[in-house]
C-alpha cells in the first residue's frame, strides 16, 4: 500500500506569502489534492473575491470562508491554501488545529510588498496607502500566524519548488 495523508495541510501566511503556488508544489511533490479557499469561494459565488468584498462585504465573504474551510476538511486530506485573512479568526483557528496540520508561509514584509504590490486582486489593499496598509495587517497578524503548527521562511530568491521541498521537509 502506498503512503497516505493523514491530516489535511492548511497553508497560512499573508498576501503574497505564496500560499497558493508553493501548495500546488507541496502537493504536487505528496502526489495529493490541491484545494484553495479563495478559488472554491469565486467558484460557488461566480465571483472574484474582491467582486465579493465589493457586493456583499467582509463579514459576508468570512462566513463563506469559514464555511468553505470546514467542509474542505470533513473531505479526504489534501493540500488546502487558505486566504490571508482566514487563521485569524479563532474560530476557524481551532477548525484547522482540530482537523489539519497548519503550515504559515512567513516571509517578511519587503518580499511580500513586492509580490502584491502590481497586483489589482487584493480588496483589503485598496486604500490611499497600500503599503502602510499592509504592514499593519502584517504587524497585527504575524504574531496569529505564529501559533501555526509548522513555520517555513518564504525567501524572495527562492523558487516554489524549493519552498515546496521546504515545508515537505518540514513536516517530516
Ligand atoms: C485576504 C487575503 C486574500 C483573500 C481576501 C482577504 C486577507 O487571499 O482571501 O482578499 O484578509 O489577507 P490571499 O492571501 O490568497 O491573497
Amino acid at each position: 500500500m502506498g503512503w497516505v495523508l493523514k491530516k489535511t495541510i492548511v497553508m497560512v501566511g499573508m498576501m503574497g506569502a505564496g500560499k497558493t503556488s508553493v501548495g500546488k508544489a507541496v502537493a504536487a511533490q505528496l502526489g495529493v489534492a490541491f484545494r484553495d479557499s479563495d478559488a472554491e469561494i469565486e467558484a460557488a459565488a461566480n465571483m472574484s473575491v474582491a467582486d465579493i468584498f465589493a457586493r456583499d462585504g467582509e463579514p459576508f465573504f468570512r462566513e463563506r470562508e469559514t464555511r468553505v474551510i470546514r467542509r474542505l476538511l470533513e473531505e479526504e486530506p489534501c493540500v488546502l491554501s487558505t486566504g490571508g485573512g482566514a487563521f485569524l479568526s479563532a474560530r476557524n483557528r481551532q477548525m484547522i488545529t482540530d482537523k489539519g496540520v497548519s503550515v504559515w508561509l512567513n516571509a517578511d514584509l519587503e518580499v511580500l510588498w513586492n509580490r502584491v504590490r502590481h497586483r489589482d486582486t487584493r480588496p483589503l489593499l485598496r486604500t490611499a496607502n497600500p503599503f502602510a496598509t499592509l504592514s499593519g495587517l502584517f504587524e497585527a497578524r504575524v504574531p496569529i500566524y505564529a501559533q501555526a503548527d509548522l513555520s517555513v521562511i518564504s525567501e524572495a530568491g527562492c523558487s516554489v519548488n524549493d519552498m515546496g521541498a521546504r515545508v515537505v521537509r518540514a513536516l517530516e
